[in-house]
């Protein structure tokens, strides 16, 4: 496991996840190898791949990762970029399911930076039909090439609304993330004025008119993106989805362990 960015949920999912299947995982931060600054990541990729079964790195840059890929051979896992967060995504979705006990006419509604996490939502929304929208500032929009990409493939309703407020309206979920992510915290002042009115407040869970769940990838900032009283809701499934990082990247490691 490669770590160039800081980490509760994927590091501590993924070691003791590996560990209950019978696996041994390593842990490596971001001063132990200096992937991309001590040594080439195409040399990191050949070497771990003589040693390991598989590799999970979470790296800044997207095409770091799909350096990394193209030159192992054995399957890398991403465990966040810059870009997405599929292992997230998936736990999600799972998630929702577990909860809605099906996933037909889903409607999930995003709140706040077009970040990562939206990313890999778009990603989902090509594969999985459902209504997904993106509720931004101007300015924050999650990258339009992966929009279109989105409603090229033509099977989900995919939608930037800027008022939250008529975003929410008949959503299944409601989810958000920090305003400012990993390697942007210096702008968390500024980003906190500019995201004021993107808050997923009480109110705002009451405003979709039908019962929605609350979803958080964590770590969440409370009071910034999402108040204390809606993290603690009983709509809020946020610890659920936490744990079932590990049950879906169990099944994602034993499906590539399969799958080679
Ligand atoms: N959600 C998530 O990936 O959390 P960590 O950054 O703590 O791993
Ligand atoms: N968007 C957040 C997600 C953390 C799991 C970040 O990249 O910091």
């Amino acid at each position: 496991m490669i770590f160039a960015k800081p980490s509760a949920r994927t590091r501590v999912s993924f070691e003791t996840g590996f560990e209950w299947m019978g696996g041994h995982a390593l842990f490596l931060g971001p001063n132990d190898i200096g992937i991309g600054k001590r040594e080439a990541i195409k040399d990191i990729s050949r070497l771990f791949s003589r040693y390991n079964d598989l590799v999970m790195a979470r790296l800044f840059d997207h095409d770091h990762i799909t350096e990394l890929a193209e030159y192992a051979s054995v399957p890398i896992i991403n465990g966040l970029t810059d870009y997405n967060h599929p292992c997230q995504i998936m736990a999600d979705i799972f998630t929702v399911w577990e909860h809605r006990a099906d996933l037909e006419d889903l409607k999930v509604v995003y709140i706040g930076d077009g970040n990562n996490i939206v990313h890999s939502w778009l990603h989902l929304a090509m594969r999985f039909p459902m209504h997904f929208v993106c509720s931004c500032p101007e300015g924050y929009e999650p990258d339009p090439d992966t929009i279109q990409k989105a409603r090229d493939v033509g099977i989900s309703n995919v939608e930037v609304i800027y008022d939250p407020n008529l975003a929410v309206k008949d959503a299944d979920v409601v989810y958000t993330d920090v305003w400012a992510s990993m390697g942007k915290k210096d702008e968390t002042d500024m980003r906190e004025k500019i995201f004021k009115d993107y808050q997923v407040d009480e109110s705002l869970m009451e405003s979709s008119g039908k019962h929605t769940f609350f979803m958080h990838c964590l770590p969440a900032e409370r009071g910034r993106e999402v108040t204390d009283g809606v993290m603690e809701a009983d709509y809020s499934i946020v610890f659920d989805q936490a744990e079932n990082r590990m049950h879906v990247q169990n099944a994602i490691m034993v499906y590539l362990s399969e799958n080679k």
